[in-house]
Protein backbone atom coordinates (compact mmCIF):
# COMPACT_ATOMS: atom_id res chain seq x y z
CA UNK A 1 0.00 0.00 0.00
CA UNK A 2 2.05 2.89 -1.61
CA UNK A 3 0.29 5.36 1.44
CA UNK A 4 1.98 3.56 4.55
CA UNK A 5 5.80 3.58 4.43
CA UNK A 6 8.25 2.06 6.98
CA UNK A 7 11.42 3.78 7.74
CA UNK A 8 14.10 3.98 10.43
CA UNK A 9 14.74 6.60 11.70
CA UNK A 10 14.10 9.41 13.99
CA UNK A 11 10.95 10.60 14.49
CA UNK A 12 11.76 14.25 15.58
CA UNK A 13 13.38 14.71 11.98
CA UNK A 14 10.18 13.53 9.80
CA UNK A 15 9.45 16.45 7.76
CA UNK A 16 5.55 15.57 7.57
CA UNK A 17 2.23 17.58 9.09
CA UNK A 18 1.92 15.76 12.18
CA UNK A 19 4.32 13.25 14.11
CA UNK A 20 2.34 11.19 16.74
CA UNK A 21 3.94 10.92 20.26
CA UNK A 22 4.21 7.61 22.70
CA UNK A 23 3.00 9.51 25.29
CA UNK A 24 1.38 8.38 28.74
CA UNK A 25 -1.86 9.81 30.73
CA UNK A 26 -0.29 12.77 32.29
CA UNK A 27 0.65 14.03 29.07
CA UNK A 28 3.75 15.30 30.98
CA UNK A 29 6.65 14.03 29.30
CA UNK A 30 8.75 11.17 29.98
CA UNK A 31 11.66 9.00 28.93
CA UNK A 32 11.77 6.76 25.01
CA UNK A 33 10.00 8.90 22.45
CA UNK A 34 8.27 10.91 24.55
CA UNK A 35 11.88 12.39 25.76
CA UNK A 36 13.16 12.51 22.28
CA UNK A 37 10.08 14.49 21.55
CA UNK A 38 9.63 17.39 23.89
CA UNK A 39 13.89 17.86 23.97
CA UNK A 40 13.29 18.52 19.81
CA UNK A 41 10.50 20.86 20.18
CA UNK A 42 11.16 23.08 23.07
CA UNK A 43 9.44 23.65 26.30
CA UNK A 44 6.51 25.47 24.86
CA UNK A 45 5.58 22.19 23.95
CA UNK A 46 5.71 20.85 27.88
CA UNK A 47 3.83 24.29 28.51
CA UNK A 48 0.89 23.56 25.60
CA UNK A 49 0.43 19.90 27.61
CA UNK A 50 0.23 21.46 30.52
CA UNK A 51 -3.31 23.35 29.87
CA UNK A 52 -4.39 19.62 28.48
CA UNK A 53 -4.88 18.30 31.84
CA UNK A 54 -3.56 14.65 30.65
CA UNK A 55 -5.30 11.89 28.22
CA UNK A 56 -6.71 8.67 28.87
CA UNK A 57 -4.97 5.69 27.19
CA UNK A 58 -6.19 4.96 23.83
CA UNK A 59 -7.33 8.27 23.35
CA UNK A 60 -5.46 11.30 21.65
CA UNK A 61 -4.74 15.22 22.28
CA UNK A 62 -3.02 17.56 19.66
CA UNK A 63 -0.50 20.45 20.14
CA UNK A 64 1.60 22.55 17.88
CA UNK A 65 5.00 21.18 17.00
CA UNK A 66 7.05 24.41 17.84
CA UNK A 67 10.84 22.96 16.95
CA UNK A 68 9.73 20.38 15.25
CA UNK A 69 9.85 20.17 11.52
CA UNK A 70 6.47 18.82 11.63
CA UNK A 71 3.31 21.42 12.56
CA UNK A 72 1.43 19.31 15.23
CA UNK A 73 2.40 16.67 17.75
CA UNK A 74 -0.43 13.72 18.36
CA UNK A 75 0.37 12.83 22.22
CA UNK A 76 -1.49 9.27 22.73
CA UNK A 77 -0.97 7.17 26.03
CA UNK A 78 -0.80 3.68 24.89
CA UNK A 79 -1.61 0.41 26.83
CA UNK A 80 0.87 -1.05 28.87
CA UNK A 81 0.90 -4.59 28.30
CA UNK A 82 0.08 -6.89 31.26
CA UNK A 83 -0.90 -10.04 29.46
CA UNK A 84 -3.24 -9.28 26.81
CA UNK A 85 -6.63 -9.74 29.03
CA UNK A 86 -7.14 -5.71 29.85
CA UNK A 87 -8.09 -4.83 26.47
CA UNK A 88 -4.77 -3.71 25.47
CA UNK A 89 -5.35 -4.96 21.77
CA UNK A 90 -8.08 -2.71 21.43
CA UNK A 91 -6.44 0.35 23.40
CA UNK A 92 -3.70 -0.35 21.10
CA UNK A 93 -5.71 0.35 18.00
CA UNK A 94 -7.92 3.09 19.31
CA UNK A 95 -4.46 4.82 19.58
CA UNK A 96 -3.86 4.54 15.75
CA UNK A 97 -7.28 5.50 15.10
CA UNK A 98 -7.83 8.32 17.43
CA UNK A 99 -4.48 10.59 16.12
CA UNK A 100 -5.83 9.84 12.10
CA UNK A 101 -9.31 11.08 13.37
CA UNK A 102 -7.29 14.37 14.69
CA UNK A 103 -5.11 14.29 12.08
CA UNK A 104 -7.59 14.39 9.20
CA UNK A 105 -9.74 16.88 11.68
CA UNK A 106 -6.97 19.28 11.46
CA UNK A 107 -6.34 19.03 7.68
CA UNK A 108 -2.89 17.01 8.13
CA UNK A 109 -1.48 15.29 4.77
CA UNK A 110 0.96 13.19 5.85
CA UNK A 111 1.51 11.92 9.49
CA UNK A 112 4.16 10.07 11.41
CA UNK A 113 4.21 7.19 14.14
CA UNK A 114 6.41 5.54 16.23
CA UNK A 115 5.78 1.86 17.43
CA UNK A 116 3.21 3.13 20.30
CA UNK A 117 3.81 0.69 23.31
CA UNK A 118 6.34 -1.76 22.13
CA UNK A 119 9.19 0.27 24.38
CA UNK A 120 8.64 0.93 28.07
CA UNK A 121 4.76 -0.36 27.83
CA UNK A 122 6.15 -4.06 26.75
CA UNK A 123 3.76 -4.76 24.07
CA UNK A 124 4.85 -7.34 22.27
CA UNK A 125 5.81 -6.18 18.93
CA UNK A 126 5.00 -9.18 16.25
CA UNK A 127 1.16 -8.46 17.55
CA UNK A 128 1.98 -4.64 17.63
CA UNK A 129 2.69 -4.27 14.39
CA UNK A 130 -0.30 -6.20 13.02
CA UNK A 131 -2.38 -3.78 14.81
CA UNK A 132 -1.06 -0.59 14.21
CA UNK A 133 -0.80 -1.58 10.43
CA UNK A 134 -4.62 -3.07 10.28
CA UNK A 135 -5.52 -0.22 11.74
CA UNK A 136 -3.34 2.17 10.08
CA UNK A 137 -4.70 0.60 6.27
CA UNK A 138 -8.71 0.74 6.98
CA UNK A 139 -8.28 4.11 8.03
CA UNK A 140 -6.77 5.12 4.95
CA UNK A 141 -9.28 3.11 2.55
CA UNK A 142 -11.59 5.51 3.62
CA UNK A 143 -10.42 8.40 4.00
CA UNK A 144 -8.26 9.92 0.94
CA UNK A 145 -7.57 13.33 2.71
CA UNK A 146 -4.22 11.56 4.36
CA UNK A 147 -1.94 10.82 1.51
CA UNK A 148 0.95 9.24 3.78
CA UNK A 149 1.19 7.24 6.99
CA UNK A 150 4.88 6.72 7.72
CA UNK A 151 5.56 4.40 10.80
CA UNK A 152 9.50 5.43 11.81
CA UNK A 153 10.99 2.75 13.52
CA UNK A 154 14.54 3.71 15.78
CA UNK A 155 15.89 0.19 15.09
CA UNK A 156 16.47 -2.35 12.99
CA UNK A 157 14.42 -5.39 14.55
CA UNK A 158 11.38 -2.95 15.19
CA UNK A 159 11.24 -2.00 11.07
CA UNK A 160 11.77 -5.96 10.32
CA UNK A 161 8.20 -6.42 12.25
CA UNK A 162 6.44 -3.36 10.90
CA UNK A 163 8.01 -4.74 7.22
CA UNK A 164 6.60 -8.26 7.59
CA UNK A 165 3.37 -6.92 9.26
CA UNK A 166 2.57 -4.47 6.13
CA UNK A 167 3.59 -7.48 3.36
CA UNK A 168 1.25 -9.81 5.17
CA UNK A 169 -1.41 -7.22 4.64
CA UNK A 170 -0.80 -6.37 0.75
CA UNK A 171 -0.44 -10.33 0.21
CA UNK A 172 -3.56 -10.76 2.22
CA UNK A 173 -5.55 -7.67 0.47
N1 LIG B 1 12.05 8.19 17.04
C1 LIG B 1 11.28 7.10 16.76
N2 LIG B 1 11.07 6.10 17.64
C2 LIG B 1 11.67 6.20 18.84
C3 LIG B 1 12.49 7.31 19.21
C4 LIG B 1 12.67 8.32 18.24
N3 LIG B 1 13.42 9.40 18.49
N4 LIG B 1 12.95 7.09 20.49
C5 LIG B 1 12.45 5.91 20.90
N5 LIG B 1 11.69 5.36 19.92
C6 LIG B 1 10.97 4.08 19.88
C7 LIG B 1 11.41 3.01 20.85
O1 LIG B 1 12.61 2.39 20.41
C8 LIG B 1 10.21 2.08 20.75
O2 LIG B 1 10.31 1.27 19.60
O3 LIG B 1 9.62 4.31 20.21
C9 LIG B 1 9.02 3.05 20.55
C10 LIG B 1 8.15 3.26 21.78
O4 LIG B 1 8.94 3.16 22.93
P1 LIG B 1 8.74 4.15 24.19
O5 LIG B 1 9.22 5.49 23.83
O6 LIG B 1 9.32 3.46 25.38
O7 LIG B 1 7.14 4.25 24.34
P2 LIG B 1 6.09 3.26 25.01
O8 LIG B 1 6.53 1.83 25.00
O9 LIG B 1 4.78 3.62 24.37
O10 LIG B 1 6.08 3.75 26.53
C11 LIG B 1 5.54 5.01 26.82
O11 LIG B 1 7.45 5.75 28.01
O12 LIG B 1 8.66 7.62 27.55
C12 LIG B 1 7.68 7.12 28.35
O13 LIG B 1 6.31 9.02 28.85
C13 LIG B 1 6.36 7.81 28.13
O14 LIG B 1 5.36 6.78 30.02
C14 LIG B 1 5.42 6.74 28.62
C15 LIG B 1 6.07 5.46 28.15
Amino acid sequence: MARIEIVQGDITKQQVDAIANAANTTLLGGGGVDGAIHRAAGPELLAECRTLHGCPTGEAKITKGYRLPAKYVLHTPGPVWHGGQNDEEELLASCYLSCLCLASEYGCRTVAFPSISTGVYHFPLEKATRIAIGTIAVYLREHPEIELVRMVCFDARTKEYYDAALRALEEGA
